[in-house]
């Protein structure tokens, strides 16, 4: 018997948050993160060129005989996952749906607020799936172009960050949504932040949980031998990033508190 090998991928950092839940979820598997931080940010580059990274990384996953992937980025969920399902041996999860699914089961008014990558924002695929779940819902798109570089550069506090916030989040407070859905894995590392703008009345939606759970069904309903439980000790992720590996080491020590190792310097597929 074995656990299940987990292939997990971001731009860059953002993915960690979706790291730490499957971690939680299925503590006996063996998770592999790559972070394409050389190619970062995705949320501004074209579609077609975002399909093109998000193939050649998941190729590169499975050359590390991965028994899942997590597409733990919501910009290549949004823009690339939908025309690649079905392209490979093993199951592909993306944000979106599980987004969506718990944005309709947090919502008691339907009035939904995303915070996202213009990319994201601009597919509008927060809104279609939301309305697949819950047509009546109104959905309240904000993009916040300036917090991925922010985080990547470690800032998940302070008056820089408290001020993009305030900027970003107050129309939708303004448009009454009681809800919120983190739709770029990077945000939540500034949920106390956030908490703060919202105050205690509106509810901060992570799709993260629902992915691992989605993670697990998955790898479960293929291969039951594939426990995905601990019964030894885990065995430790692998980190590798295609950008610094110094750089990836202190910010996975930072947000999560982990002890990376050794993470690896690999290059996947062209720079542009
Ligand atoms: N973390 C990614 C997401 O969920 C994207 C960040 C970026 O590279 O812009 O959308």
């Amino acid at each position: 018997m074995r656990y299940a090998r987990i292939g997990i991928f971001d731009s860059g950092v953002g993915g960690l948050t979706v790291a730490r839940a499957i971690a939680d979820t299925m503590p006996g598997a063996h998770l592999i993160y790559f972070g394409d931080t050389a190619r970062m940010p995705y949320g501004d580059r074209s579609p077609n060129q975002i399909a093109r990274f998000m193939r050649e990384i998941i190729m590169f996953l499975l050359g590390q005989r991965v028994d899942a992937v997590a597409v733990a980025c919501n910009t290549s969920s949004a823009l690339a996952l939908p025309g690649m399902q079905g392209d490979f041996d093993v199951p592909i999860v993306g944000m979106i749906e599980c987004g969506a699914i718990a944005a309709v089961e947090a919502s008691r008014t339907g009035r939904i607020g995303v915070i996202a990558t213009a990319n994201t924002v601009r597919s509008g695929a927060y809104g279609k799936a939301i309305a697949s779940l819950r047509p009546a819902a109104r959905v309240v798109q904000q993009a916040c172009p300036s917090l991925v570089p922010m985080i990547e550069r470690g800032e998940v506090s302070g008056e820089g960050i408290g001020r993009a916030l305030r900027d970003y989040i107050q129309p939708l407070l303004a448009a009454g949504v009681d809800s919120i859905v983190y739709g770029c894995t990077h945000y939540p590392f500034l949920d106390a932040e956030v908490r703060a703008v919202v105050g205690p009345s509106t509810t901060l939606v992570d799709p993260a949980i629902r992915v691992a759970c989605a993670v697990k069904s998955a790898v479960l309903a293929r291969d039951p031998s594939l426990l995905g439980e601990a019964e030894t000790p885990p065995i430790p992720p692998r980190f590798m990033t295609s950008g610094d590996p110094e750089v990836f080491a202190r910010l996975v020590r930072l947000l999560l508190g982990w002890d990376p190792g050794r993470v690896e310097q690999v290059s996947i597929g062209t720079r542009g």
